[in-house]
């Protein structure tokens, strides 16, 4: 049982407070830290917190996760303001993908349609045909006639086992996510001896070795729902250990381990330092200030819109 310090208690009451005053509404990814998922209006996957902020009335989006979420909900809803509690939660997917050589590798490919995760910049987004999360990868491909051969990024585990499920040729982007790719094949495989009857639950970011472990293999929540529909008592999650949080409330009983790191020091390092940037302190401050706030230009906006939208057209 976690026990709430006093000051969380005021900084509770005060977000509580700001919020009704801006008719603000809190977005939180199942990564953010437990008290920013309890303050959270709504908790999600990159899916469902893109639908929620497509569909909002609020006029402030206070996005609790990383830049490319918060710049998404920007994009959908240009009339509105985008807070995000720190402008530095990035991504490594992101990161491994600018624009300039991801043009040049779409040139080298003609003919291909684009498809691109959801964890890329504006810019990226701008030069895809259609835009994928983890939860609706296979629906997205699905929307590519059979003889169109796809060019995939930025994350090429979620390619490969995209490609792998759906039969389809794909050109793989080489980004990866600097968390999902630490986790130790070895050290889990010790785990599932320690613990017989365990299932693996794994984010389809994991390396292939980590992911031909796992029980179920599917976004974070397809992981979530996965605790309470399995009869399993306990599980070894590989991904951000975030998630453990809504795990424990969807299956009180059940027993939770966090997949461990490969190097010695690295039993629990799965937190996403981006993610993890957010605190309470920060969500307080950015709605006070109403700052960092998110700002595209028009015309890059309208160009990422459209293959968002074909997206959330899909589901
Ligand atoms: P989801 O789409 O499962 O929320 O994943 C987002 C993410 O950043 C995974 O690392
Ligand atoms: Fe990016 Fe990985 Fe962090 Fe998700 S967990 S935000 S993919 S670095």
């Amino acid at each position: 049982m976690r026990v709430m310090e006093e000051g969380a208690l005021d900084l509770f009451e005060e977000i509580g407070a700001l919020k009704a005053e801006l008719n603000a509404v809190i977005l939180a990814h199942y990564y953010q830290e437990p008290d920013i998922q309890d303050m959270a209006d709504f908790i999600g996957d990159s899916l469902a917190l893109a639908q929620q902020a497509q569909r909002t009335d609020a006029d402030v989006i206070v996005f609790c996760g990383v830049h490319f979420m918060a710049e998404t909900a920007k994009i959908l809803n240009p009339g509105k303001t985008v807070i995000l509690p720190d402008l530095e939660a990035g991504c490594s997917l992101a990161d491994s993908c600018p624009p300039g050589p991801f043009k040049e590798f779409i040139e080298r490919h003609p003919g291909h349609a684009v498809v691109s995760y959801v964890n890329t910049s504006a810019a990226v987004k701008a030069l895809s045909d259609i835009i994928c999360t983890s939860s609706n990868a296979e629906k997205v491909i699905a929307t590519i006639p059979e003889d169109v051969p796809i060019i995939f990024g930025p994350d090429r585990h979620l390619g490969r086992y995209i490609a792998e499920k759906t039969g389809r040729e794909m050109v793989l982007w080489p980004g990866t996510c600097m968390v999902h790719i630490q986790f130790s094949e070895k050290k889990i495989r010790q785990l599932k001896v320690r613990y017989p009857g365990a299932e693996v639950l794994a984010h389809p970011e994991c390396e292939e070795r980590v992911l031909r472990l796992a029980d179920h293999i599917g976004s974070t929540s397809s992981l979530l729902r996965r605790v309470t529909e399995s009869p399993a008592r306990t599980f070894i999650v590989a991904t951000e250990p975030g998630i453990i949080h809504q795990m424990q409330k969807a299956a009180p009983d059940k027993t939770f381990i966090r997949a461990p790191g490969e190097g010695p020091a690295c039993e629990a390092c799965s937190e996403c330092p981006h993610m993890r940037r957010n605190t309470l302190e920060k969500l307080r401050d950015c709605m006070r200030d109403l700052s960092p706030e998110i700002e595209i230009e028009e015309d890059l906006r309208l160009r990422a819109l459209r293959p968002i939208e074909r997206m959330l057209e899909v589901g």
